[in-house]
């Protein structure tokens, strides 16, 4: 039996472009090539989520235009269940543009169009959909006030919740506790945690976001690895040497990867092996979900280093 994952997040189209460098302000820079791709980090987790394995449903707005016709064409494409896609008239489909520089860095600017309306009102019809759940996942491409919504309902329904505070934005302290875990990167943990802009080392912020009432954390640190703090279990997980072309979606590649093995009973360490394999192999390719591997390009990939003490 595949695990139900539903991811409720945002959809987007990218449109990259390779650069030299990423553009300072006022700045023209001639790039190299430009790119129409499926994006989003709601989409980009949930298409993730299929190519682990996992029998995912996508709760999202798109516009009433070719570009949200493309994505739940795409999505449908990867097994995904698109029967709580909400089409939204005279809005927009949500845009990214994209700036990947020559070192695999990138720059990204968001217009949300349909993902702003993403509402509470909508994620009350799929209420059955959320509570059938082995997982729900998300992201904060989307109103803050549905994020807040669906965490109160799967947490009442003790529904895992795994939150992906990504871009980074202050949570409620209340909604914390209803957090079965936290998937941060360094700028949002540290944010998170309350010491923003000042950075923090993963063990301080860890503990200090774990202490507003979230069960596990894991910091995700780029190609340096993970940072796990799980009740009192501490793992470190070294990244995997890989050359990086565009690093876009690789923080969702992890996260699909992720919740698919902890639903599917993996620990905290076995899944983050396998999530941070994923998003290595993304890294070394071009766009979002253009970029995420299937599970059976995984096996033969890498030999990971845990150290968990
Ligand atoms: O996390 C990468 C994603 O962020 C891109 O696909 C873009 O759409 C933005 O949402």
């Amino acid at each position: 039996m595949k695990p139900k994952i539903t991811v409720i997040g945002s959809s987007n189209t990218d449109m990259i472009c390779r650069v030299p460098s990423i553009p300072k302000p006022g700045e023209t820079l001639m790039g190299t090539d430009f790119f129409t791709v499926q994006g989003g980090k709601g989409a980009n987790q949930a298409v993730a989520a299929a190519r682990a394995g996992g029998d995912v449903t996508f709760i999202a707005c798109v516009g009433n235009d070719a570009f949200g016709q493309q994505a739940i064409e795409a999505y449908q494409k990867d097994g995904i269940n698109t029967s709580c896609i909400q089409i939204v008239n005279e809005v927009a489909t949500g845009v990214a543009l994209i700036n990947v520089a020559d070192s695999g860095e990138n720059s990204i600017s968001v217009a949300p169009g349909a993902n702003a309306h993403l509402l509470p009102e909508t994620i009350e019809k799929y209420r059955d959909i959320i509570l059938g759940s082995d997982i729900v996942l998300m992201q904060l491409e989307i109103p803050i006030e549905t994020v807040y919504y669906v965490a109160r309902i799967a947490h009442a329904a003790k529904i895992p919740v795994v939150l992906n505070p990504a871009p980074a934005q202050k949570i409620d302290k209340e909604v914390m506790k209803l957090l079965t875990l936290v998937t941060p990167n360094e700028h949002e943990a540290s944010l998170l945690s309350g010491c923003w802009p000042e950075a923090r080392d993963e063990t301080e912020s860890a503990a200090e976001i774990q202490k507003q009432g979230v069960k596990s954390v894991i910091i995700t640190t780029g190609n340096k690895g993970a940072y796990c703090l799980d009740g009192n279990n501490i793992g470190v997980f070294e990244g995997l040497k890989v050359k990086a072309i565009d690093t876009t979606a690789a923080g969702d590649t992890f996260n699909g990867y992720l919740v698919v093995e902890i639903a599917n009973g993996k620990s905290l360490p076995q899944a983050i092996e396998v999530a941070n394999k994923a998003a290595a192999i993304s890294v070394t390719r071009m766009g979002a979900q253009s970029s995420i591997p299937y599970a059976n390009e995984l096996l033969s990939y890498f030999e990971t280093k845990a150290h968990y003490f």
